[in-house]
């Protein structure tokens, strides 16, 4: 398992307005597939603009263990040499996937239809995370699991030599149970279907179809969505340009909202509609944004974000629209304690088993910072005063990046400053986050 590195606590204090143009770091989602894709495909893959994050660094040093090649270049563009698909190789030793739920579940999916046996770990975060809702449909498929108690990391996959394509219903609203799938359909004879009643994020269906490869969906009888592949196609080597992360943006976006005056503008950010729930959000509560010059990049489309100072005020989320925003509930309740009236998420159950349970890290960490908030096992009610709160709290950051960004942001506006325990975790997704931070005008540090 990964050795939890030494922590580094940072202090956020109250600024001015922000204001300038950044570029936010490469979409994590679209990262890892690119590189998986990349592996996959028969010649060479060009990514631009990858995220250098630590949790897609795992995934490019997990597939040169199985037998592609994945390396950055000189000039920061990252290029991959793949195998064609069904063509990985067994690692020789453990594949340790860090802090990275994506990594760990779609790369499962890959081997599962590989016959060779691969072994998984993490860290002390990804190793408490449910593994079984990927395990129990991909054992359908021919593959087998040893893991320890309900399914958790380490855990080995025992790949088929022989799979068998299924039609699976999500029980749950979840991309990477999806595309793990679907990413084992792609070495398995015939269509593999997965249906899903909430659209959950398709950068595996676009990136699919980007290499060429024939992507079915219909609506079913009861209005769900039903996403096939069709197995054993040949794929080759194409060029991508990764969207910078809205779930990256998320961060300056609300930081810029909370502080009067503020004026940024974030270039070439992801505007798939299945992640741009918080957007709509920050827009019914009064939010000041737009999306000007839209244009599409290797499928995905994307914009220039550019947000101003705003008041804000409470709303209540649709549930429905949990998937499509569900990584920015913690940056949407530092907003939310600033807004004027209470703000009612529901329908938010999955909070609690991402990087760590995000449902109480923001209850307890909001109530520490002086905002009321309700919860309960699938809900959040933050009530807003219409001005930031006290802050003056040390927030637990439990290794989640996340939890540790929403609150620098919030420290932003608050009276005394907020401390997180620890920010190291930030580098999973957003490296350089405290410089570009502090470049518009935040004052984050080292405490
Ligand atoms: C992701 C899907 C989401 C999201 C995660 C990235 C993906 O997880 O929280 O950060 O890249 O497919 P779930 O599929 O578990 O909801």
């Amino acid at each position: 398992m990964t050795a939890t590195p030494p922590p580094k606590p940072l202090v956020s204090r109250r600024v001015g307005a922000l204001s300038g143009t950044v570029r936010v770091p490469g979409d994590k989602s679209i990262s890892h597939r690119s590189l998986m894709f990349g592996a996959l495909a028969l010649g060479e893959t060009v990514i631009h603009g990858l995220l250098e994050g630590e949790d897609v660094l795992n995934t490019a040093a997990a597939l040169r263990a199985l037998g592609a090649e994945a390396e950055r270049g000189a000039d920061g563009v990252w290029r991959a040499r793949g195998l064609g698909i069904g063509g990985l190789r067994e690692p020789a030793s453990v594949l340790d996937m860090g802090n990275s739920g994506t990594a760990a579940r779609l790369l499962m999916g890959l081997v599962a239809t590989h016959p060779f046996t691969t072994f998984f770990t993490g860290d002390a975060s990804l190793t408490k995370r449910p593994m079984a809702r990927v395990t129990g449909p991909l054992e359908t498929m021919g593959a087998s699991f040893v893991s320890r108690s309900k399914g958790r990391l380490p855990l080995a996959v025992v790949g088929t030599d022989s799979p068998v394509p299924i039609t699976y219903r999500l029980p749950v609203a979840s991309a990477q149970v999806k595309s793990a799938i679907l990413l084992a359909g792609l070495n398995t004879p015939g269509k593999t279907t997965v249906i899903e009643a909430e659209p959950t994020r398709d950068h595996t269906e676009r990136m699919l179809r980007h290499f060429g490869v024939a992507v079915e969906t219909a609506e079913t009888d009861d209005g769900a969505l039903a996403v096939t592949v069709t197995g054993e196609a040949e794929i080759t080597g194409r060029t991508i340009t990764v969207p910078a992360d809205p779930s990256s943006a998320a961060f300056p976006t609300v930081a810029a909202l909370l502080r009067p005056g503020s004026d940024l503008l974030m270039p070439g950010v992801g505007t798939n509609p299945r992640r741009t729930g918080l957007y709509e959000t920050l827009r019914e509560m009064g939010a000041d944004l737009s999306f000007g010059n839209a244009r599409e990049e290797a499928g995905e489309p994307i914009a220039d974000l550019r947000v101003r100072g705003s008041e804000l005020r409470g709303v209540e989320v649709p549930p429905e629209r949990a998937p499509s925003m569900i990584d920015e509930y913690p940056v949407l309740a530092a907003a939310a304690a600033c807004a004027s009236g209470p703000t009612v998420m529901r329908g938010i159950g999955e909070l609690r088993v991402k990087e760590s349970d995000r449902l109480a890290m923001v209850a307890d960490g909001l109530a520490a910072c002086g905002v009321r908030v309700e919860a309960g096992e699938d809900y959040l009610v933050v009530h807003g005063t219409g001005r930031p709160p006290r802050g003056g709290a040390t927030i637990a950051t439990a290794l989640d990046h996340r939890i540790a960004m929403s609150f620098l942001v919030l420290g932003m506006a608050t009276d005394e400053p907020v401390r997180v325990d620890d920010g190291t975790f930030i580098d999973t997704s957003f490296p350089g986050f405290v410089r570009l931070m502090n470049g518009l005008g935040a004052d984050i540090a080292a405490d």
